[in-house]
């Protein structure tokens, strides 16, 4: 047997998130018309032998209650929400619920971080890992020498794969394949952990201040694990080949809904639209998600990468391009969507435009409207970011709207 466990942070983790994450915990945006750690959860599901799926955040219980009973009745598999009662890190987090995650006693632990998106090659990782032996192998990628330093970079050996050195997000260059977030171990990872508390005691005071910055009971994965294992036949890499990204900003999240999307093709080419304008259906170009209750208007034109979650309604003359359009949405007749995403219960008015350069490195890239803000006829909302519950009854470019 094996389990998963999914790390999913708290609130006060998510702030670059906003304004999104203001009324939902981020790993529930959806990301290609389903919440972010479905694409996970739908992984996890393919394991042979998964007995359960855990979530371990520090947010409140019931903000997860619907998504955790609805997936696991879809799934069949059992999924549960653990709450800490404060962060304890990411390798603290998995120890403190050790009990309930060994209460079945897996033969081994996968762990993801919700913020990554990628076609996680689960049973690859596994079975490289049963072939490797040590405590846990982790799905490494090859990024940009100039990307590399917002991850862990690390070295290993080509031939055995071995994981020989591990530096967390470092200033100087080190390498550019980088941790990607998602590993497997066996139930030795919780030695690995209790290891380094006992560490913080026996040192106290002096190991905890000459070595780490963090409370006394906080462990990270990353710093406090990776880095002292590696180069001790502990640790290995797996090497990811396929997409693979981090969703740090809403921006983000929109390039990783066009990934899911195109994902799809392969997986649920059912979840994907079609229609060519003709038979009272409208026109779709490229990989489009529509929510079965939206309702959208035959002369409305939508596409590449757009996902349409529940009860939005597409007005005549539409055109939306490279956008997500969140629950209960409204958009009148001519308006205009690209490069945007539109928070729930929002209303765009007639002829208006909400649009943006599309470039999702830079601030300003993406447009996002928070939930229900209101966009009245006739105006332009360009490059900026709109707080929840706003009206705009003027034009505005690259501003952030408080
Ligand atoms: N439950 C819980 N409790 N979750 C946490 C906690 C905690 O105290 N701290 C972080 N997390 C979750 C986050 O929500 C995220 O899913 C994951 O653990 C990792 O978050 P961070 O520790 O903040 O690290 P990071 O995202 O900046 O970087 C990590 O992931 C990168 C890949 O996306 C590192 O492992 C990097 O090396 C790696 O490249």
């Amino acid at each position: 047997k094996v389990v998963a466990v999914i790390m999913v942070g708290g609130p006060t983790k998510g702030t670059r998130f906003r304004p999104l994450s203001f009324n939902t915990p981020k790993p529930l945006i959806p990301l290609a018309g389903q919440p972010m750690i479905h694409h996970p959860i739908s992984a996890c599901k393919k394991i042979s032998n998964l007995a359960q799926i855990f979530l371990i955040g520090f947010y409140e219980e019931r903000e997860f209650a619907l998504y955790v009973s609805s997936i696991s009745n879809e799934l069949k598999i059992p999924v549960r929400y653990l709450k800490e009662d404060k962060p304890h890190g990411s390798a603290g987090a998995l120890y403190y619920f050790r009990d309930r995650i060994m209460e079945e006693k897996p033969s081994h632990v996968f762990l993801l971080n919700c913020d990554v998106c990628c076609s996680f090659p689960l049973q690859g990782i596994l079975d490289a890992h049963r072939r490797y032996g040590g405590i846990g192998t982790m799905l490494v990628i090859k990024v940009s020498a100039e990307a590399a330093s917002q991850f862990g970079e690390l070295i290993a050996d080509p031939d055995t794969k071995e994981l020989l050195h591990y530096t967390e997000k470092p200033e100087t260059f080190v390498s550019d394949l980088i941790n990607c977030g998602v590993y497997v171990f066996t139930s030795d990872i919780f030695k690995a952990i209790e290891g380094v508390y006992s560490q913080i005691r026996d040192t106290s005071s002096n190991y905890q201040s000459a070595t780490r910055s963090v409370p006394a009971d906080f462990v990270r994965l990353d710093q406090d694990i990776l880095s002292p294992l590696a180069g001790k036949k502990q640790l290995y890499t797996y090497e990811n080949k396929d997409f693979w990204e981090q969703i740090k900003t809403p921006g983000k999240s929109l390039k990783c809904s066009s990934l899911y999307l195109s994902q799809f093709r392969q997986t649920s080419p059912h979840l994907l639209a079609s229609g060519d304008g003709t038979n009272r259906k409208p026109m779709i170009l490229g990989d489009v998600y529509i929510h079965p209750s939206v309702k959208l208007h035959p002369t409305a034109k939508i596409g590449p990468n757009v996902s349409i979650s529940a009860n939005v309604r597409v007005g005549p003359g539409v055109r939306l391009i490279n956008c997500i359009i969140l629950d209960d949405v409204e958009i009148k007749e001519n308006a205009v969507v690209i490069n945007s995403i539109i928070g729930w219960k929002s209303s765009i008015g007639r002829w208006s435009r909400v649009q943006a350069s599309g470039d999702y490195s830079e601030r300003l890239g993406i447009t996002i409207l928070g939930e229900a803000v209101t966009v009245e006829d006739e105006v332009a909302v360009i490059g900026s970011i709109v707080l929840q519950n706003k009206t705009l009854n003027v034009s505005v470019q690259e501003d952030i709207i408080l």
